[in-house]
């Protein structure tokens, strides 16, 4: 079996998965990188990554490209980097369950699916690094990411508890904890809460104004916004270290905000955030 390691990639058609999955095999992983269209597919292969077709809302969808790689990677999967995911913006009074529930199934249950189908493939090796990207909004709460926020939150929740779990199977489980960064997400986020949200309708239509107004459509202005290399940074630390860390603050208001939780009172803090948002 050759030595090249492993990795599979999520949610790679755009920002930190398109960037990690070449950046990976610029440094010598064999690529097996997830898109959703079928026209997503070809940049990466054009770039020498292996590129499979999955969505996370599918169970069908997953089991197929579990199929698929695990005969690409004759059984051996060294690392799992999920990331593929949305933001639901909205106040959580505006959202509709069935809106919550597909924000869960796309950042939490499909990633838990995939999860559990790649880790026997890792205990048989008695090896593997599951890196989960979650967010700041995973220890911070922000007004109108009640969706995106809980998804995290609930993300990071299952995730340390299966590190604990892990312990001594030579499986580690890290988190990465993003702020911003550039990629499509403010784009898709902006997509969401116009199919989703009554904006004009809610006892928040002038704060939904404010907010809008204030982002451009191409990432909205933000002087602490970082490039997807800033994440990469710390995913190699949770891939190569011999003991990765369990959470990988990025960006400077992630590291400023997780701190603030820790020092402050918690009205203190909440009231403090939202001027944040
Ligand atoms: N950008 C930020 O400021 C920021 C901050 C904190 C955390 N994050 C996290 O970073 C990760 C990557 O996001 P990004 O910033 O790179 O945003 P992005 O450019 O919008 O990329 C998101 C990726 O997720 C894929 N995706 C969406 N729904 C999916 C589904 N149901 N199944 C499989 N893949 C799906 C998208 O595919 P399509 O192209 O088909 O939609 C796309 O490839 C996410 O977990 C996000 O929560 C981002």
């Amino acid at each position: 079996m050759s030595d090249q390691r492993t990795i599979i990639i999520t949610g790679c058609s755009s920002g930190i998965g398109a960037y990690c999955a070449r950046a990976l095999k610029a440094d010598g992983w064999r690529v097996f990188a997830t898109v959703r269209k079928f026209d997503d597919l070809a940049p990466l292969e054009a770039d020498g990554i292996e590129a499979f077709r999955m969505d996370y809302t599918s169970s069908d969808s997953i089991a197929d490209f579990v199929r698929d790689v695990t005969r690409a990677g004759n059984g051996r999967i060294d690392a799992l980097f999920n990331n593929g995911a949305y933001g639901q913006p909205g106040a959580v009074e505006d959202l509709t369950t069935d809106v919550l529930r597909e924000q869960f199934e796309t950042n939490f249950f499909g990633w838990h699916e995939l999860t559990r189908q790649i880790i026997p493939m890792m205990r048989k090796r008695g090896q593997g690094r599951i890196v989960q990207c979650s967010s700041i909004l995973g220890v911070v709460p922000y007004r109108f990411r009640g969706a995106y926020t809980a998804s995290k939150f609930a993300l990071e929740g299952l995730s340390i508890t299966m590190r604990m779990e892990l312990e001594g199977s030579g499986i580690h489980v890290s988190l990465i904890e993003p702020g911003p960064i550039t990629s499509r997400f403010v784009a898709t986020s902006l997509l969401k809460i116009n199919e989703h949200i009554d904006l004009r309708g809610s006892a928040h239509a002038t704060e939904y104004r404010r907010q809008l107004a204030r982002l451009d459509g191409s990432g909205g202005p933000n002087r602490h916004k970082l490039g997807p290399d800033a994440v990469y940074d710390v995913l190699k630390h949770a891939l190569n270290a011999r003991r990765p860390r369990p959470h990988y603050p990025v960006t400077r208001p992630a590291k400023q905000g997780i701190l603030l939780k820790k020092l402050l009172p918690a009205d203190l803090f909440y009231r403090l955030i939202r001027r944040f948002d």
